[in-house]
């Protein structure tokens, strides 16, 4: 290898077939230990669209988007060579003491998209846009508490993870802040918390990434007159449904008049290429925090702002409209919704499809005929979630399209696809899932075996 270049297709060429070894000596090791265990094991060669290529240049579908995001699918040739330009360009960039233009023109044109909302922080993730906003919400209101809905997921740093609605995350790293969790959408619970007169805000995700629950409609314009009667702000983290997801630019758009005081974003904001994250907020939150010029560095990162990730958002928030993404999201996703709820009368194992947009749920429950209840039952038993990973299984290893089941002990798999699918996919997705449907309801065979190997290991799942 010349001195002068690192040459990576070469190192990929390589060392590539390492890759499992090498992440279990340096890295997570459960990790490929889960990914031998349930067969995905996969040597994704290239990626393009909604599509992922092996050696053998198979054609995988993604519905899972890197865990929601590449809203554009891979490899958006606009947001590439915009990500290319910006190097060539040689700006100067974080040099910390200028202005760059390129971070106000991404927040001009995100605060176009959010009347109400008058400034932006960003950071590098979604965690950090979280804990950006749980610290402006404190010192904007002077008070400690944040409350946080059961289920919830808001990332896993220490102040993101004092927010978490599941045991499993938080156990091992306490202890954290004293915030206090409520169900999502509990009008009583929030009122008696606010009561008490020491809480900042609620942080809610309008429909949870965990099972893809919705705050009921209306409730979130109800949850909100709550708060402001008692001084205390409303938090919509839109990490996971923000950038079109759900078919509206935010989900929080989508019931008329609501009206936060921070939001979150990140994942889908810089179309996959660079880590970002962005806190939206009111004008008068951001001058309690940066109040004097002593202030002017109390809350900053040293990447944040940085011009690939800001170049990478502005293309991306140009895709957006010139594809019309977001309508996209809004009609494909009706129809996948559709298309799915007609299999739930055929299906006794299938439950309930929900969700908005192109974030979907799909939630199997308890069969009625006694051939499956046995089966069923005995998964249940040894732990809750075994079906839904039952049927993930069969869609990769059979079907070449990549879900997952949305968190621990849960059946319920998400989809969160590249936002700019379209019939075909949906097609290939439903004709897929129904053959798996198929041989799940003849009660025997090669799905119900794995299912008894299943019982024998524990696989963790994401919201
Ligand atoms: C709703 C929500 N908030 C916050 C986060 C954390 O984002 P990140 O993984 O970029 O830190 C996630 C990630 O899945 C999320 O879904």
């Amino acid at each position: 290898m010349p001195a002068d270049r690192l040459d990576l297709a070469a190192l990929i060429a390589e060392r590539g077939s390492e890759r499992y070894e090498l992440n279990a000596r340096y890295l997570n090791p459960q990790l490929p230990r889960m990914l031998h265990a349930i067969g995905f094991d996969r040597y994704y060669e290239r990626a393009e669209g909604p599509y992922f290529y092996d050696a053998e240049g198979n054609e995988y579908l993604d519905m899972l988007a890197g865990f929601g995001i590449f809203a554009l699918g891979r490899h958006h040739p606009v947001v590439r060579a915009a990500v290319h330009q910006v190097m060539d360009l040689g700006l100067p960039d974080l040099t910390r003491f200028d202005c760059s233009p390129l971070p106000g023109l991404l927040a001009e044109q995100l605060l176009s998209y959010t009347p109400g909302l008058d400034r932006v922080f960003f950071g590098n993730s979604g965690t950090e846009a979280v804990e950006t906003a749980l610290k402006f919400a404190r010192c904007a209101t002077g008070r400690p508490r944040i409350l946080y809905c059961d289920h919830a997921f808001h990332g896993l740093t220490a102040g993101s993870l004092s927010v978490n609605g599941e045991g499993g995350f938080r156990r091992g790293f306490g202890p954290l802040l004293p915030d206090t969790a409520i169900p999502l959408g509990d009008l009583g619970a929030l009122a008696k918390e606010l009561k008490k007169g020491d809480v900042a805000a609620l942080i809610v995700e309008p429909i949870q990434g965990k099972g893809v629950h919705a705050v009921p409609p209306g409730r979130l314009l109800a949850v909100q007159q709550l708060l402001h009667e008692h001084r205390a702000l409303l938090i919509c983290d839109e990490v996971q449904t923000g950038i079109g997801r759900t078919g509206d630019f935010f989900a929080y758009q989508h019931e008329e008049g609501v009206q936060p005081d921070l939001v979150c974003a990140a994942k889908a904001l810089s179309g996959g290429y660079v880590p970002i994250g962005a806190t939206l907020g009111k004008g008068w939150i951001f001058e309690k925090v940066y109040s004097s010029m002593d202030r002017v560095l109390v809350h900053s990162a040293s990447f944040g702002s940085n011009a690939q990730a800001m170049a990478a958002g502005l293309a991306t928030l140009h895709v957006l409209r010139e594809e019309r993404v977001v309508e996209n999201a809004h009609r494909v996703g009706e129809l996948f919704r559709a298309r799915l709820a007609a299999l739930v009368e055929r299906y006794e194992l299938l439950a309930e499809v929900r969700g908005r947009g192109l974030m979907i749920g799909i939630e199997f429950g308890r069969p009625k005929s006694l051939k499956l209840r046995t089966g069923w039952t005995a998964l249940q038993a040894a732990r809750k979630g075994l079906f839904a990973q039952m049927v993930v299984v069969p869609l990769l290893q059979r079907h070449r399209i990549l879900t997952q089941v949305s968190g621990d002990h849960l059946e319920v798999i998400k989809l969160i696809p590249p936002l700019i699918i379209t019939e075909r996919e949906v097609d290939r997705f439903v004709d897929a899932f129904t053959e798996v449907m198929e041989d799940a309801h003849r009660g025997s065979g090669l799905m119900w075996d794995f299912g008894r190997t299943l019982v024998k290991q524990a696989v963790g799942s994401r919201p």
